[in-house]
């Protein structure tokens, strides 16, 4: 339950705010041996044209987030509509995250997954303490779209496709 005193069930506050719909991006890094580390994110975002600024929030119980701060440096890659699997996988703790997973290096030296829609290279600008979470702003260096797929979504606890109801639109009003 809910009350005005700003106190609310972990669950409420979960179910609510589980209508936003969000991306899934794979936030990655690299440990000081070379190794790939990384965690699933829905919270990934643009901050800033000028500077070019883009954040995500990682909890603080992250194992990952620590290699992240760790390193300096991540590469945010966003997953496509068919790496559902790969988010799963992504999303368990664990040192077996990156088994079987095809990747490359950024320019940065961050891990780029195969098969995703885009990605963005970045500094760790700066690291805000924020109730349970971190929020990591990150200075781009370098971003791509590597695909014309289109990107995986997450809702009410759930994984979906995006379709454009616009384009849709459009192609009817162009006669096909
Ligand atoms: C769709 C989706 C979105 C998620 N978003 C976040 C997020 O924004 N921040 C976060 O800390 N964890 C998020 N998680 C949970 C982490 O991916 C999960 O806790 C992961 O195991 C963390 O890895 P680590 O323990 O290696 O750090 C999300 C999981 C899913 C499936």
């Amino acid at each position: 339950m809910d009350s005005l005193d700003g106190t609310f069930d972990g669950r409420h506050f979960r179910d609510v705010l589980g209508n936003l719909p969000t991306s899934v991006v794979a936030v990655t890094t690299t440990r000081p041996d070379g190794s790939p580390a990384g965690m699933i994110v829905g919270t990934f975002t643009s901050v800033s044209l000028e500077p070019p600024l883009v954040s995500f929030l990682a909890d603080r119980s992250s194992f990952s987030f620590g290699h992240i701060r760790e390193s300096g440096r991540y590469c945010a890659n966003v997953l496509a509509a068919d790496q559902e699997v790969l988010s799963r996988k992504m999303a368990t703790g664990g040192p077996a995250k990156f088994d079987g997973v095809e990747w490359t290096r950024s320019p940065m030296g961050n891990p780029v997954l195969a098969g995703i829609v885009a990605w963005v290279d970045c500094d760790v600008e700066k690291i805000v303490e924020l109730g349970d979470h971190h929020l990591a702003v990150g200075r781009v260096r370098d971003l791509r779209v590597s695909s014309p797929k289109t990107p995986l979504l997450f809702f009410r606890g759930g994984y979906g496709d995006y379709f454009s109801t616009t384009a849709l639109l459009l192609d009817r009003l162009a006669g096909f």
